[in-house]
Parts: C-alpha cells; sequence; structure tokens
C-alpha cells in the first residue's frame, strides 16, 4: 500500500514536472492584469475627464498642450522633445486606421506605463521576433479582458517590416533608466483601477496590501491626465518579497525555476538578445510570466522560457517581478 501511494505520488511529480501546463492553473493575479471591476448596474461608464479646451502645463516644458492634444492617438503631445532622439514617423504619428502612435501609450522616450510596457533599451533583435509574435497570434494576455493587448495585436498587424525596424531601432537606441521605486510595505493607500493602471483615492486612507503588488504614480495628475513621461511610479510590495525574488532569481530554488542570469545576463540586464528585466514594472514582468507559464505567450522564444515558469505559483512570481524591479537597470 505504502510503495503504491509513493508510486502515485512520483507519477504525479514526473507528469507536473515534464508539463508544467498541466499542474492545477491558479487564476490570473488581478493586480497585474487590472481590470476595472464593472460599473454597478444602472450607474453611468467611467468618463473621460472633457475636454475644455484649457492649456495644460508641465514644469520644464516648452510647450502647453490641450487635453484633446494629449490624447491624439496619431500625433499625441511630445513635452521634453529634448529627451529624446527624432521619432520616426511610426513612433510620433502611427498610421491610421490601425496604427497607434507609440509614443501615446509607450510614451516617446519608450518608459511606458505598468498597463502596456516599458519598450526603451530593449534589444531590437528581440523587439522584432516580439513584434512577430504578436502579428502571428503566438502572443496574446493570458487574461482576454485585457483589451490593450489586443490592440497593440491590431498595431502589429498593420505595421509593415520597416516600420518594425525603425521603430525597434529608435527604443533600442534608448537606455532603461530608474523610473520605478519599489517600497516594502503591510498596508498600501486605498487606490482604484483606472485605465489599467491603479489610483490613489483621496482620504489617505489605507488596506492590508495582501497578495498584492500596487503600483501608482509619484503623481496621478501628472501621469494620468498628462501622460507626463517623466512622472514615475511607486510600487509597493509585500514586506519579505525582494529578498525572497532575489533567491529564486540568484538560485532557482532548489528546482523550483531556473538561474535566470545564465540567459537574461548576470546583472539581468539583457544578454545579447535576450531582454532585460531589471529595473522594469512589477506589473508587467508578472503578466509575462504568467501569460508564458499559461502558454498565451508561446513564440519560438519563449520556449526557452518554459521550464524557467512551469512550477511556480503566483506567489513566486509575485516576489520574483518585486526582486527583478528594485534592481537598477
Ligand atoms: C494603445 C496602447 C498601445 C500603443 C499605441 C502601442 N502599444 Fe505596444 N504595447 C501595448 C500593450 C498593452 C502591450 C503589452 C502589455 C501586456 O500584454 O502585458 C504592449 C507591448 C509592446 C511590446 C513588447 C515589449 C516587451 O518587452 O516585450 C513592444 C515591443 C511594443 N508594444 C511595441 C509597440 C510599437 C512599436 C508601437 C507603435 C507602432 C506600439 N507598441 C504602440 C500597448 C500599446
Ligand atoms: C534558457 C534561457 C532563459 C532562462 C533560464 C530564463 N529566461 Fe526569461 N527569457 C528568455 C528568452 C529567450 C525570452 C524571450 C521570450 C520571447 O521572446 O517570447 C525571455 C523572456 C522573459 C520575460 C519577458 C520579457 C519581456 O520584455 O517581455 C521575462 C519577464 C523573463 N524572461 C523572466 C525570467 C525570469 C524571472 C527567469 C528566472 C526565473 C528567466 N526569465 C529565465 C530566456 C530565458
Amino acid at each position: 500500500m505504502k510503495t503504491r501511494l509513493i508510486g502515485s505520488a512520483v507519477v504525479a511529480l514526473v507528469v507536473c514536472g515534464a508539463a508544467g501546463l498541466l499542474r492545477a492553473a491558479e487564476d490570473p493575479p488581478a493586480w497585474a492584469y487590472n481590470i476595472a471591476p464593472a460599473p454597478a448596474p444602472g450607474a453611468p461608464p467611467a468618463q473621460a475627464v472633457p475636454d475644455e479646451g484649457t492649456a495644460r502645463r508641465l514644469v520644464g516644458a516648452g510647450s502647453a498642450f490641450t487635453l484633446t492634444e494629449i490624447r491624439n492617438a496619431f500625433g499625441p503631445a511630445d513635452w521634453y522633445p529634448g529627451d529624446h532622439p527624432l521619432m520616426p514617423d511610426i513612433v510620433a504619428h502611427g498610421r491610421r486606421p490601425d496604427v497607434r502612435a507609440c509614443s501615446l501609450c509607450h510614451y516617446p522616450n519608450g518608459k511606458g506605463r505598468p498597463e502596456n510596457a516599458g519598450v526603451a533599451g530593449l534589444p531590437v533583435e528581440y523587439f522584432r521576433q516580439t513584434m512577430a509574435d504578436f502579428k502571428m497570434g503566438l502572443r496574446k494576455s493570458a487574461e482576454p479582458r485585457k483589451a490593450n493587448t489586443n490592440t497593440m495585436i491590431a498595431i502589429a498587424r498593420g505595421m509593415t517590416d520597416e516600420d518594425v525596424t525603425a521603430a525597434a531601432e529608435y527604443f533600442g537606441s534608448m537606455k532603461w533608466t530608474s523610473w520605478i521605486r519599489v517600497v516594502e510595505a503591510e498596508r498600501v493607500p486605498k487606490t482604484r483601477s483606472q485605465g489599467g493602471m491603479f489610483l490613489v483615492v483621496e482620504g489617505h486612507e489605507t488596506e492590508p496590501i495582501g497578495r498584492r503588488i500596487i503600483e501608482t504614480p509619484e503623481d496621478a495628475e501628472r501621469t494620468e491626465l498628462l501622460r507626463d513621461p517623466r512622472g514615475g511610479f511607486i510600487a509597493y510590495v509585500p514586506v519579505g518579497s525582494v529578498k525572497r525574488g532575489e533567491a529564486l532569481v540568484k538560485t532557482g530554488g532548489n528546482g523550483r525555476t531556473e538561474r535566470c542570469g545564465v540567459c537574461h545576463g548576470a546583472d539581468l540586464k539583457g544578454l545579447g538578445p535576450v531582454p532585460p528585466l531589471a529595473g522594469r514594472s512589477p506589473s508587467y514582468l508578472m503578466r509575462q510570466l504568467y501569460d508564458i507559464q499559461q502558454g498565451a505567450r508561446h513564440g519560438v522564444w519563449a520556449e526557452l522560457m518554459a521550464p524557467a515558469v512551469a512550477r511556480l505559483t503566483n506567489d513566486d512570481m509575485l516576489a520574483i517581478s518585486a526582486y527583478l524591479s528594485s534592481l537598477a537597470p
């Protein structure tokens, strides 16, 4: 009896180990995908702040812009033209009807926001590969309600090879610099979900962090309303998660995962075509780990990642994301 039990345990382990996808999937981590709750029955849907035509300003910016100019999907405001090289047309304006300007969501400096992706400093070869994956349906979100990933797919489909190369070389020419402050905390400011991002609600109320990372702008108005590409983020992470993540990343956690530095570089700043991870958005990193684990992101290169994520729990991936984010890029 005892040997039979041990036998089936071994079989179960082998099955789980060989195909991580067979293990009972945990639900997508809600904090990372940040889908806004549906409005209460009868309540009007959330509206964008209307444009009253006022010229808005940011400290140190030479020009003022209206909200309509700031949100223009085919040529959004460029607050700080001196912060980046001259944008190729596809980055600055995109192309109608489907290719919205990259600079709208990823900003002219490629910093991006928690709900999309930081694209500055990515290796050109990786950038081109991942755009091809979006195009061919090999890179989707594991959370089908994440609408902007579907928008990104439509954008990739509308681009020519020349467009992709121009965007890849432009964003790849800029360095990724630190703009996310990782803070371990038991309690966090109360937030609401808007446009895929957490915004602190008025009233200085706090709540327990739980098993979440709460990534929120340093200044909600500058980031959410004005799309300030210099306005950074705070990422509140559970106490102890940075250290736990560090152990998994550096040692592989006794076979739970692989040592990430082997492929991503000892400093996790990327190695050849393998993308950099240090100092990137923890919400973004978490979504990628989960998407790859669940097979929603399954391009040829993602196969190399499969053994690293197969046995990780959501909590492991949270800790890894907290640690990677805390590193100086
Ligand atoms: C409407 C907003 C939006 C626009 C406009 C946009 N993207 Fe994206 N982009 C996204 C989202 C959302 C993701 C994926 C986030 C996820 O699934 O976690 C993404 C991801 C990416 C990635 C993957 C980054 C990585 O590290 O793998 C690249 C590369 C990229 N976009 C390039 C572009 C280019 C080039 C353009 C302009 C032609 C563009 N994007 C325009 C929203 C946008
Ligand atoms: C055997 C090589 C290898 C190992 C080991 C490895 N990775 Fe990767 N990783 C890759 C490759 C290649 C890609 C690009 C995948 C793609 O294009 O779909 C990638 C992509 C990623 C991405 C998505 C990056 C982006 O910009 O979207 C994350 C996050 C990531 N790896 C995290 C990790 C972590 C954390 C570990 C360790 C626990 C790890 N990787 C171990 C090779 C590896």
